[in-house]
């Protein structure tokens, strides 16, 4: 596993990337098993690059690019047992060489949900994701369902910019009482913890409501709210239509239940990626080639 830190060091991806079948995990490391599960998807596809990069375009003054947690040294580490062929883990000084110059401009899935409640977040992962997939020249990328928003806007970045990559969503691991594992979970101590269950039980009431044959969006969205009371703050609970992000008529489709909510320090976001058909409900993928 080799350990590149600058533009110059990923010449050395030249013989993986003329084979075709490179693949990029994009990370901002503090890794858990939620990423190593996407090291091993994107393992099964061919050599694998993992970059780890707290990207500050994405976070808006006040929240917590400062603290996000940092240990490469621990992400290596756990890297290493899974062989991918190299982690690229730039500073910020060659990501960024020239501040405050061109970026990504993404597209309308852009504006709803975690779009509306921080300006610029998609804009700075766009322009990010873009410089890495030309930085590191892969055939594929794969990106974790948990942030359903993200992958949607970066395959309509994709699609809009005819990138040469193809985008693959992979299933959001959970921790046994149903929290959507992630980095932000270490910011959960004592009741907060507890608490912050609550995304998954109403995703799970509002899917049961489904089975049970509720095509309504709105009793949808009022029984999301009802499960999340013991959040501190819910900046959402919504359903809208994959892949576009509109607000359907009817739960009706491939539709994307999503959630984001502050429980103590912590903003946390979880999703359920449903195909809702008159009788049955299926577990879905965002995009194309991704697995259920
Ligand atoms: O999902 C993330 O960790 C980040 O948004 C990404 C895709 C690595 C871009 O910085």
């Amino acid at each position: 596993m080799e350990l590149l830190r600058t533009r110059a060091d990923l010449a050395r991806l030249a013989p993986l990337r003329s084979g075709g079948r490179l693949v990029l995990v994009p990370t901002m490391g503090a890794l858990h098993a939620g990423h190593l599960s996407l090291v091993e998807r994107a393992a099964a596809l061919g050599p694998v690059v993992v970059s780890i990069f707290v990207n500050p375009t994405q976070f808006a003054p006040g929240e917590d690019f400062a603290h996000y947690p940092r240990d490469l040294e621990q992400d290596l580490e756990r890297l290493r047992p899974l062989g991918p062929a190299a982690v690229f883990a730039p500073p910020v000084s060659e990501m960024y060489p020239h501040p405050a110059g061109a970026a990504v401009e993404p597209g309308p899935r852009a504006d709803a949900l975690c779009g509306a409640r921080r300006p610029g977040h998609f804009r700075g992962v766009a322009t990010v994701v873009v410089k890495l997939l030309n930085l590191v020249g892969p055939a594929t990328a794969v990106f974790g369902r948990k942030d359903a928003q993200q992958c949607l806007v970066l395959d309509e970045v994709v699609r809009d910019l005819d990138l040469p990559v193809r985008l693959i969503d992979a299933p959001t691991l959970r921790e046994p009482d149903g929290l959507a594992m992630s980095s932000r979970n270490r910011y959960l101590e004592g009741d907060d913890r507890r608490r912050a269950t609550c995304l998954w039980r109403a995703l799970r009431a509002a899917q049961r409501e489904l089975e049970a044959g509720e095509r309504g969006v709105v009793p949808l969205e009022e029984l999301l709210a009802l499960h999340l009371a013991d959040a501190d703050v819910v900046e959402y609970a919504e359903v809208r239509r994959v892949p576009d992000l509109s607000r359907p008529p009817r739960a009706e489709g491939r539709l994307l239940l999503a959630i984001a909510a502050r429980v103590g320090p912590a903003r946390l976001i979880d999703n359920l990626v449903l195909d809702v058909g008159p009788r049955e409900v299926r577990a879905a993928s965002l995009l194309e080639g991704g697995q259920p």
